[in-house]
């Protein structure tokens, strides 16, 4: 088979890297990719988002499979228009990527069918939304409705920043017309956990559960990122958790979108607030998460392909996941500086001392080759995964590989996973 992946991160390098052990496939082709994902697959100059041009480049070479990283292109109909053209593909429709692309859609559709969530209202006039947050109090959270690239969710404390977020999106249209409405939220406390899933919209196979670490400092402070690390599975999710989330999140998420005309198939990632033995959704994703998707994959043994066809053809029912017990725990190693302003075109040292540890997969994300040399091209720059036997001894590997590359003013946080050990030593 010959497969072509969308997408240039850590998570594509996962999807390149898990593709490409399956003895179905022959050649891969990634848009646009990486430096690592150029050691597996063959990168071709096509923006992601060019649906256009990556449908023509999969009609020339007969592409078989088409797998879609990002959110982007989902949302832009990439699904829709290659089914079109009778070219197969993995990922939701466009409208029902609107579960992610729209959080007043999939906002009301949780409230339509009682899927637990934070209270909500959303507004289209600056004034309303002001009045409202000034009659309600702070903490609250301030959402642009479209998709901004991760940054259009932002944590109030005070009414004061409350009014601002809604100036920045509304006013300032600082993310343009995904602020033309927001979505003015209760603060919910908890522990974070992400729930990613397969369906073909009639069957959900869920993958373990993970945990991401979205804030830039250790100890989950400073600003929010594009996420830090993840590791799997995370404890905070126990086993009638997880029954929770598919009773009363995934099943009946599923069969709201079938009820309201939308066959959804693909990923569906849940990003779930976990107190004590009640869980609520934050939010809806329609693809990997980045960076879940590298310790998620690490541990998949099922063929991916086999469980992306199954998807596909609506035959998911038939497939049965194998997941490898053991831990993996992913340590992102980014540009410093990242999410503010960053450098890039660092030369990386260490990276071929770093494969020669064994149970270790250094996944690129913002990777260039400069001339045979490896450099810095993002701000998240490495997905450094490990696989062990415990928890305690897969954090110690991951670090282990990550303190041997360097750069100038690389950084990681260095408490990836740490919430899992205190939970499994009884604390909180
Ligand atoms: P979202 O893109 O909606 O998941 O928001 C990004 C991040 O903001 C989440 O992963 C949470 O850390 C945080 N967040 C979003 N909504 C809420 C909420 N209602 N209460 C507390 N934190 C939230
Ligand atoms: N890791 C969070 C996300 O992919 O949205």
């Amino acid at each position: 088979m010959k497969i072509l992946v969308i997408g240039a991160g850590g998570r594509e390098h996962a999807i390149v890297w898990k593709l490409k052990q399956s003895p179905r496939v022959d050649r891969i082709f990634c848009a646009p990719g990486n430096a690592g994902i150029a050691m597996l697959a063959e990168c071709i100059e096509i923006d992601g988002n060019d649906l256009e041009k990556l449908a023509r480049f999969a009609l020339d070479e007969k592409i078989d499979l088409t797998v879609v990283g990002p959110e982007v292109p989902l949302t832009l109909g990439i699904v829709d228009f290659f089914t079109e053209k009778g070219l197969r593909i993995f990922g939701p429709s466009r409208k029902s990527a609107a579960l992610e692309g729209s959080k007043v859609f999939s906002k009301d559709l949780m409230k339509k069918y009682h899927i637990p969530s934070a209270a909500y209202e959303v507004f289209d006039d600056r004034d309303q939304a002001v009045s409202f947050i000034k009659k309600t109090g702070a903490p609250l959270v301030v959402k642009a409705d479209g998709l901004a690239a991760g940054k259009g969710v932002i944590l109030a404390q005070t009414i004061e920043q409350a009014v601002a977020a809604v100036d920045l999106i509304m006013a300032d249209k600082a993310f343009g017309e995904a602020g033309e409405k927001v979505v003015v939220e209760e603060f919910l406390v908890g522990e974070e956990a992400s729930f990613l899933a397969f369906t073909d919209g009639k069957t959900v196979l869920s993958l373990p559960s993970s945990q991401d670490h979205k804030a830039i400092f250790d100890g989950d402070q400073g600003p929010n990122t594009g996420g830090m690390g993840a590791y799997s599975p995370a404890p905070v999710l126990t086993e009638s958790l997880h029954q929770k989330a598919m009773d009363t999140v995934m099943y009946p998420i599923v069969k709201a979108l079938a009820a309201e005309g939308c066959d959804y198939k693909g990923i569906l990632y849940a990003g779930l607030m976990i107190d004590g033995d009640q869980l609520k959704v934050l939010e809806f994703n329609c693809r990997l998460g980045d960076p879940e998707a590298q310790p998620l994959l690490m541990r998949l043994k099922t063929d991916l392909v086999d469980v992306m066809e199954a998807v596909i053809d609506g035959r998911l029912a038939e497939v049965k996941l194998e997941i490898d017990p053991r831990p993996t725990v992913c340590v992102v190693m980014a540009a410093g500086g990242y999410p503010g302003s960053y450098e890039k075109g660092q030369v990386i040292s260490g990276l071929a001392a770093a494969a020669q540890i064994d149970d270790v997969v250094v996944f690129h994300a913002g990777t260039a080759n400069r001339d045979g040399e490896i450099v810095t091209n993002g701000g998240r720059v490495l997905g450094v995964t490990a696989i062990g036997d415990n928890l305690p001894a897969t954090i110690a590997s991951a670090y282990r590989a990550a303190g041997v590359i360097s750069w100038d003013k690389c950084y990681f946080r260095k408490d990836i996973g740490q919430k899992a050990i205190r939970r499994m030593e009884g604390g909180k």
